[in-house]
């Protein structure tokens, strides 16, 4: 079914939402709050009756940290390929979640697993959007040493979105960790060689200079606080945005 035409006018077109699997956990330390995946899919859901073509990345660290199993001895690239079967598991159970609310669905992955999902086809994935399917990529880049963070940024890339939408925990991007000191402050523009040079948490390198290199802005907000992904569609000052 095609999503509804735009009654509002969007300030972004086409979107790539990056979901960290930790934002999945709700208050849990470990798995998935299904409250929690609800609530973000009737979020995704508005959104997209606003003909706002929507693209997800949904990491893996709820499940399996490939960097901290890699920290405890485990070899970096086999942890890593751990790391990407747990975001395919993520994708599937968002896949569900998404249409058990009505809004069409493919995943694709980077990695084959015919049986599960789709294969990653840049074209097929643009044509899907275009046709009012929300596309889960799954897998990350399929390669290790890779993260989901630098999956985003590429695969916003190959489907011309315009903006990445970067769900985090916490408001925005902030000159120190507002979860461990007190007093940090918010910043609500940065560019990228800032957050390059100051080496602030936004995403990581690659996934920066990608951006950078390519001028696609990232807007990094709360994904805990209703309302804020359709706030930020429609062009509100949510969050933290990385620009040129
Ligand atoms: P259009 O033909 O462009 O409308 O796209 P479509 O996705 O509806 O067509 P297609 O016949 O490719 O897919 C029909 C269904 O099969 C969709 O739910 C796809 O996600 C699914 N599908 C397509 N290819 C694969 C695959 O390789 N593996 C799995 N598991 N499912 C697939």
């Amino acid at each position: 079914m095609p999503h509804t035409s735009a009654m509002v006018e969007t300030k972004y077109k086409r979107i790539l939402l990056k979901l960290s699997g930790e934002a999945l956990m709700g208050d849990k330390d470990y798995g998935i709050d299904t409250d929690v995946v609800k609530s973000i899919a009737s979020e995704i859901r508005e959104v997209h009756s606003l003909g706002v073509q929507t693209a997800i990345v949904i990491g893996g660290g709820n499940i399996f940290r490939g960097v901290s199993a890699s920290a405890r001895g485990m070899d970096r690239a086999a942890a890593d390929y751990v790391g990407m079967l747990a975001t395919v598991i993520n994708s599937l159970i968002f896949q569900d979640a998404l249409e058990k609310k009505n809004v069409f669905t493919r995943v694709q992955s980077a990695i084959e697993m015919k049986e599960l999902a789709e294969s990653y086809i840049r074209r097929k994935a643009v044509r899907h959007l275009e046709k009012g399917r929300v596309v889960i990529f799954a897998a990350g880049t399929g390669n290790p040493y890779f993260t989901t963070d630098t999956a985003a940024s590429l695969r916003a890339m190959e489907i011309h979105a315009d903006v990445i939408l970067k769900g985090t925990k916490v408001d925005g991007v902030y000159d120190r960790d507002p979860m461990k000191e007190g007093g940090a402050v918010k910043y609500d523009n940065l560019k990228y060689i800032d957050v390059l040079k100051a080496g602030l948490k936004v995403m990581d390198t690659t996934a920066i200079s990608l951006c950078m290199d390519n001028n696609l802005p990232i807007v990094v907000f709360n994904i805990k606080e209703t309302g804020n992904l359709l706030k930020i569609v429609r062009g509100e000052n949510v969050g933290t945005l990385v620009s040129s």
